[in-house]
């Protein structure tokens, strides 16, 4: 049984003390859910809000890492740095990096080897624009995005990251993929690691679905067979984040 994860994506939101404000309100809220709860947070929150996390199980995860462990890139976050302040996950390929900084698909997978040899799970993230979705493309591009991002990842390393699927067009728009739209990609998703790796790890590898995901889609979307769970922007700075996460009992 894959273990559900919902991972907030704070994006750049949120100084440090907002950051442990927020964890404050919500940490006792999330106390006793079976789902696997990750704050992927901006770099300078991560000291603290891994301090205002100590005493449960909630995760904390970095937003984007650099695939050099050290040197002359002015600005950058190595891996190392990642680990020593107590991230476990980290996002990998989110379409703002990839759009607004221009992350290709081949720095991406180095990035994905870089963590994983550090022992920080990736979340990877995929997802169409909506012109490849009316173009009747997605598939394709998306097993193009998984293919590369995957490159050189051993079995055992990839059945243990995480895959987000997030469409460019339901990112902070309100516009939620359907449950079934989003479920017809999460299987192909699957279906591609299962040609890469085999049905072991593609019955292991969790993969996400992600895209204006809030408290009254939430359960819908996580029921569906192949989506482990969300990664969630907007209301992930929200009280019903904790609803998302207790989806089961909306
Ligand atoms: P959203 O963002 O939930 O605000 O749509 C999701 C994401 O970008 O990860």
């Amino acid at each position: 049984m894959r273990k559900k994860i919902v991972a907030g994506n704070w994006k750049m939101n949120m100084t440090p003390k907002e950051a442990v404000g927020l964890v404050n309100k919500l940490r006792d809220k999330l106390a006793g859910s079976d789902v696997e709860v990750v704050f992927c947070v901006p770099a300078i929150d991560i000291i603290p809000v891994v301090e205002a996390v100590k005493d449960t199980d909630i995760k904390v995860g970095a937003e984007n890492m650099h695939y050099e462990e050290k040197g002359a890139f002015t600005g950058e976050i190595s891996p190392g740095m990642l680990v020593d302040s107590g991230v476990s996950y980290v996002i990998l390929g989110h379409s703002e990096r990839r759009q607004y900084f221009g992350e290709d698909d081949d720095c991406i997978n180095r990035k994905v080897r870089k963590a994983i040899e550090y022992g920080i799970t990736p979340i990877i993230c995929c997802g169409e624009t909506i012109q490849q979705r009316e173009e009747g493309i997605t598939l394709d591009f998306i097993k193009k995005q998984i293919n590369a991002a995957f490159t050189q990842v051993l079995p055992d390393d990839a059945a243990d990251c995480v895959i987000a699927y997030e469409p460019i067009w339901a990112i902070g728009t309100g516009r939620v993929a359907t449950s079934k739209q989003a479920q017809e990609v999460c299987e192909a998703i699957r279906c591609n690691i299962r040609e890469l790796y085999g049905d072991d790890v593609a019955t292991k590898v969790r993969i996400l679905y992600g895209g204006s995901v809030n408290a009254s889609n939430a359960k819908e979307l996580f029921e569906q067979p192949d989506i482990d769970g969300g990664l969630v922007g907007g209301a992930s700075l929200r009280p019903d984040f904790c609803d998302i996460v207790k989806y089961e009992g909306a």
